[in-house]
């Protein structure tokens, strides 16, 4: 079966890197949830894509620039008119937590800046490592060295390289450092690409799915999973098969 994972959470409909939209996932039925980390001012793993609040928030600036107390002040829902109340910036820590209440799998992506980069790699794993989650998480990153960097300090957890090219034998690279898995963007990755990826024990991902005939054809070759801003509409799609 391709497993369906909520890119950012259910952020077709909710505001993206929230508890509210990772709730809302779980609620719809996906599989697992996607996310992005990186670290606030004084050290703390938090959850938001960009390396400034501007877009998803109502504040203004760089998130390495606040103190994860100044991020919680913000409301990363404030696009969402018809949400009655604030949804805060979550913690890696939070998220974690939570996943401990259902069985989700989660992809959490290393948003690798200059500051972060072999920085935010040990934290995080020190806290897979802590709430047992090991088994659940798959690490990506287009930062390869960043992941690679994580295999070596915890092989036990899952990676996978992000791309966005058209790679020569993706499936051998990602061997070659030591992923299960690799997480291509759907443009660049062809039923070929991913039949071969997967016969040679490479599980594909590619990422971000929205369009019914995208998410057709991945059902169709039978991908191990994409990666989706909507999950009811992919759920919906998938009991036809
Ligand atoms: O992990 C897949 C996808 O999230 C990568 O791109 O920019 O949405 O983080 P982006
Ligand atoms: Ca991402």
């Amino acid at each position: 079966m391709t497993l369906i994972f909520a890119h950012r959470g259910y952020s077709a409909k909710y505001p993206e890197n929230t508890m509210r939209a990772f709730r809302e996932a779980e609620k719809a039925g996906a599989d697992g949830i996607e996310l992005d980390v990186q670290f606030s001012k004084d050290g703390e793993i938090v959850v938001i894509h960009d390396d400034k609040v501007d877009r998803t928030t109502n504040g203004t600036g760089f998130v390495k620039d606040y103190t994860f107390d100044e991020l919680r002040k913000l409301d990363a829902g404030y696009k969402h008119k018809t949400l009655l109340k604030k949804e805060p910036i979550p913690s890696i820590k939070e998220v974690l937590e939570w996943l401990k209440t259902n069985q989700l799998q989660c992809n959490i992506e290393i948003k690798s800046s200059l500051e972060s980069y072999m920085k935010i790699e040990a934290p995080l794993i020190g806290l897979i490592r802590e709430y047992g989650l090991s088994e659940r998480i798959i690490i990506s990153s287009f930062n390869h060295y960043s992941i690679v960097y994580c295999h070596r300090i915890a092989p036990e957890i899952e990676i996978a390289p992000l791309y966005a090219e058209g790679l020569f034998m993706p499936w051998i690279y990602s061997e070659s450092i030591k992923a299960k898995g690799m997480h291509p963007n759907h443009k660049v990755a062809p039923n070929e690409i991913i039949k071969a990826a997967e016969e040679y024990g490479i599980q594909v991902r590619p990422y971000t799915v929205n369009k019914e005939k995208d998410m057709r054809r991945l059902f169709e070759i039978g991908c191990s999973a994409f990666i989706t801003d909507d999950p009811v509409k992919a759920l919906k799609i998938r009991k036809q098969y």
